[in-house]
């Protein structure tokens, strides 16, 4: 299935509440939510007392990329604040199947996220395992980057991997999606699709719209 996960990275937070309204009504699925720690990403977000807070106002599916170091540490509170899948980065975690097991008997659903410089091969090994790739296609860390074409490659061999094996797992891609590359995107294998200033920016509807 097609889905459209909004990054609320770019929303505008004095209007955080009636723009994820809007998404939701424009008919997105799933709500994009950028965790970073300032140490594993330069950048530093926000955290969990703000996913308990939309978890009570939206029955929207909380996808949380955990852009943190050692994202086994703190499973059990993105769990316990409303994540319906937990994303971590394949290089920040020391025990890549063991996070994904624990995420897992938490009752969430796991995805392992790779940077553009971390080959496809990589998530080779959990392919069984997990529920999601994430590839990103811009360096985490930032909103609003241009979307870096050869990660889009990485999609095509982790698709064409997953179908040899009988796989129908899901791929999402994250970074510098817009509604004239999205077609690339899904071409190449995805089909979880993240976009933060495509949506946020401008008519959220419309822009919606542009990217279904
Ligand atoms: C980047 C984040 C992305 C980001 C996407 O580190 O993981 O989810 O918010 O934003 P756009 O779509 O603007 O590139
Ligand atoms: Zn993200």
């Amino acid at each position: 299935m097609n889905i459209l996960a909004p990054s609320i990275l770019a929303a505008d937070f004095w209007q955080l509440g009636e723009q994820i309204q809007e998404v939701e009504k424009a008919g997105a699925q799933y709500l994009h939510i950028d965790v970073m720690d300032g140490s594993f990403v330069p950048s530093i977000s926000f955290g969990m007392p703000v996913i308990q807070t939309l978890r009570r106002h939206t029955g929207l599916f909380f996808d949380v990329h955990l852009m943190i170091e050692k994202p086994e540490r703190y499973l059990q509170e993105f769990a316990d604040c409303g994540a319906d899948l937990i994303n971590f980065h394949l290089e920040a975690s020391d025990d890549i199947r063991g996070t994904i097991e624990r995420i897992h008997s938490l009752g969430k659903k796991a995805g392992i996220t790779i940077k553009p410089a971390t080959a496809a091969d990589a998530v080779r090994p959990y392919l069984e395992l997990a529920d999601m790739v994430l590839v990103m296609t811009v360096e985490p860390g930032f909103g609003g980057q241009k979307l870096m074409p050869e990660c889009l490659e990485k999609v095509r061999v982790i698709r064409s991997l997953a179908a040899s094996r009988g796989l129908d797992i899901d791929i999402e891609v994250d970074g510098g999606i817009t509604a004239d590359n999205v077609g690339l995107a899904r071409e190449a294998g995805a089909n979880v699709i993240v976009a933060g200033s495509a949506v946020f920016k401008g008519n959220i509807g419309e822009n919606i719209r542009a990217l279904a």
